[in-house]
């Protein structure tokens, strides 16, 4: 009904736009008074993590988007090994699993058959598995040795979204929480992070309130058969996640490619006119493939590209080349997901609606896939 949608038309406008709530609701408790993190809920004791030497991430969709982030935090504040598996794959080959790996699964309805197989599958080889979900008491942290809520509250719309956030934020307390226990980062470091972090609600917020111009692009552009989308580092995972999006919800033929790649075959798919997102990095956190994106956006624009670039406040040296340009707030490098995935979310929204489809239930999709 209207009500259940709060005045908006459709519920993935309003998951949307919870989205600063519900990572602010996900950090809520979990940081100490001297800044440092407390996760008394993750049922493993600070010796269990210290004796951890491998990390594996396994989960599905969106969710495994959320993994593929989660390993940059993960071994940048942790300093542990850490692999990304889709759940489906995990199971079907011979992953090396000792009582000192643990495996992260991410599963936002904790239900999804696969990701549970995965956590049955893990376990049987004694290794300790910690989920990461949204639904309190589902099959996956009951069976799971740990888990970590994360806070969004209901998700109704089949494509993920405040979900997506609030996956990074545990993703990263994970790490954060890793590295303290294990002191590979000092505790004014972390306490600076979770600072940032505490922040990022109301740069969701700004990002929110400057969607106008994203949302008259997504109309230009319903009659496109065919969006690219470029990243590099945390902006990888979020241009796949950006295009997985546009497939869910416009059934748009939609690519995610790290942009290093680029030349090694996604180049030849360039075509005048053809709509490229980048998602580019910060100038300063992130300097050289700052550098090294630039000079892609100028490569494929020269090449008739019709370039969407997301930037930072302040990053002028993208202007000349970008035919839109998208601004997010600037945030610590590992951080620019949880900003840099929204325009994308309400992107994919207003073309799917602007071609008539229905964002909150897209065909053949389901919200929670219980069958293998
Ligand atoms: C379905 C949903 C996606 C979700 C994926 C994994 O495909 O449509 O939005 O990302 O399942 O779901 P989970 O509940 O395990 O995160």
């Amino acid at each position: 009904s209207a009500a259940e949608k709060g005045g908006y038309d459709h519920f993935m406008l309003k998951e949307i736009a919870e989205q600063p709530r519900a990572v602010a609701d996900t950090l809520l408790g979990r940081v100490g008074a001297d800044g440092l993190l407390t996760l008394d809920e993750m049922r493993l004791s600070d010796q269990e993590l210290r004796d951890i030497n491998k990390i594996i991430v396994v989960a599905c969709g969106t969710s495994y988007h959320a993994g593929l982030i989660a390993k940059y935090a993960i071994e940048h504040w942790a300093g542990i090994p850490c692999e990304v598996e889709l759940a489906s794959e995990f199971r079907y080959r011979d992953p090396i699993l000792t009582r000192d790996t643990l495996v992260v699964v991410i599963s936002q309805s904790g239900e999804t058959m696969d990701t549970l197989m995965a956590v049955r599958h893990a376990r049987e080889q004694r290794s300790r598995v910690l989920a990461i979900c949204n639904v309190n008491g589902s099959t996956i942290p009951r069976e799971s040795d740990a888990v970590l809520y994360t806070h969004a509250g209901p998700e109704v719309a089949v494509a993920s979204t405040k979900a997506f956030l609030t996956q990074l934020v545990a993703c990263y307390l994970v790490a954060l929480y890793f590295a303290q226990v294990r002191g590979t980062k000092f505790g004014d470091e972390i306490s600076q992070i979770i600072a940032e972090l505490a922040e990022t609600p109301s740069r969701i917020e700004e990002v929110l309130e400057t969607m106008e111009p994203v949302r008259e692009l997504a109309r230009s552009l319903a009659d496109e058969r065919c969006v690219l989308f470029l990243g590099r580092h945390v902006g990888f995972p979020v241009a796949l996640e950006g295009a997985l999006k546009l497939k869910e919800l416009a059934y748009m033929h939609a690519e995610g490619f790290a942009a290093g790649e680029l030349k090694h075959g996604p180049i030849a798919l360039i075509d005048e006119g053809l709509p490229v997102v980048v998602v580019v990095p910060s100038p300063l956190g992130q300097r050289v493939t700052h550098e090294k994106i630039v000079s892609n956006i100028q490569e494929i624009r020269a090449r008739g590209a019709k370039t969407i670039v997301i930037a930072e406040e302040g990053d002028s040296t993208v202007e000349p080349y970008a035919d839109a340009l998208i601004r997010v707030p600037a945030v610590p490098t590992l951080l620019q997901p949880l900003v840099a995935t929204v325009p994308l979310q309400v992107f994919a929204c207003e073309l799917a609606t602007a071609k008539g489809h229905d964002v909150d239930q897209p065909r053949n999709l389901a919200k929670s896939v219980t069958v293998e």
